[in-house]
């Protein structure tokens, strides 16, 4: 079966075809991250504006790359959220439109289920009961997957998400965005035992998270104490052991966090999904604590936000479901995953 998967959920604008849920034809992302650098975050109205220009062409390029056209299509897929609901209406309203005038069913996906199924995208078959860890810009979960499409949550996060905070920090050491990638680019320089910061502690329910405190005590390291609104003059070697101490830090939670959540859920597998994924201090630290657990990481392409994890579940929701969704289908820009 050959899905077109369409994804705007956020600034990257993506189509993608895969077949029967793994093999991906095409991939296709345009982002517009350039636009929002000046803002430090993703500036919603931009974000619409260049998902309006760039899908159109972003179609053409992924059915031209896939040497497929429209009528050997079966199913349009479609990320109707969480994200930013301009953003998510471009994509819902292209799937539609498509649904219609080439007459294929149409099936809505959770995103961040889809960052999940990115990693089961492989060769390797997957091994459930699995703890999910999901680490992108918008969110940070702990979950059990029982299956595809089966989930029960575990923790979240009570303020920023991971992937805020990479970008925040990297917003106060003048980095641009999105931060995480540049954080870890100059961490590799860094000492990372240089400043002791510390991830928060929700003592309500011990495995959630929270990253705000963090960000809040990288501030107080760079301006002092009063907090001073004077421009920072850094040296480049304490942004990179800023830089080091936070993400060393803010990695380490996740995976203290991972491995007390495995005593209490035994599973055969970890499987990981998010932008944050990127990160190979986070790989390192991961295997180095599971050495005996499989751990499923999404390839590269699949970290941040693309269309081939779209199309990829949407083949499986549609297995299941066995109908199209109708074609009222709304955007949500929040849907819990479990
Ligand atoms: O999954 P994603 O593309 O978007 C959301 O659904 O949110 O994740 C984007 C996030 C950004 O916050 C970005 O800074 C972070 O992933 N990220 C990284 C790295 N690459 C991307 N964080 C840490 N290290 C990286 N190498
Ligand atoms: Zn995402």
């Amino acid at each position: 079966m050959l899905v077109l998967g369409i994804e705007s959920t956020c600034d990257e604008t993506g189509v993608s075809i895969v077949e029967d849920g793994k093999r991906i034809l095409s991939n296709v992302v345009a982002s517009s991250a350039d636009v929002h650098q000046q803002y430090g975050g993703v500036f919603p109205e931009l974000a619409c504006r260049r998902h309006m220009d760039a899908l159109l062409p972003v179609l053409d390029e992924a059915l031209r790359k896939a040497h497929v056209k429209p009528s050997q299509i079966n199913l349009i897929a479609v990320a109707q959220g969480p994200g930013l609901i301009g953003a998510l209406l471009i994509g819902m309203n292209a799937a539609k439109g498509l649904a219609i005038s080439w007459n294929k069913p149409l099936i809505g996906v959770n995103h961040i289920e889809a960052h999940l199924y990115a990693a089961l995208m492989g060769d390797k078959e997957p091994l459930f009961p699995a703890l999910g860890i999901v680490l992108s810009g918008g969110h940070t979960l702990l979950l059990k997957i029982f299956d595809i499409g089966k989930y029960e949550a575990i923790a979240t996060t009570v303020d920023d998400a991971i992937g805020e905070a990479f970008d925040k920090v990297a917003t106060l050491l003048s980095l641009p965005y999105p931060g995480g990638p540049e954080i870890e680019r100059i961490a590799k320089e860094g000492d990372p035992d240089k400043f002791s910061f510390k991830a928060g502690f929700v003592k309500k329910s011990p495995l959630d998270f929270s990253f705000s405190g963090l960000k809040t005590s990288v501030r107080y390291a760079l301006r002092g104490q009063n907090d001073s609104q004077e421009p920072l003059s850094l040296t480049d070697e304490m942004r990179a052991d800023v830089a080091a101490s936070f993400q060393e830090t803010a990695l380490g939670d996740v995976v203290a966090k991972a491995k007390k959540a495995v005593l209490e859920f035994p599973c055969r597998s970890i499987v990981l999904g998010g932008g944050v994924c990127n990160n190979e201090r986070l790989k390192e630290l991961f295997e180095k604590e599971f050495p005996h657990t499989p751990i499923f990481w999404p390839d590269k392409g699949l970290t941040i936000d693309n269309a081939a994890m779209i199309a990829g579940l949407g083949y499986h929701k549609f297995l299941r479901k066995k109908e199209s969704d109708p074609l009222d289908l709304e955007v949500l820009t929040r849907i819990p995953i479990a």
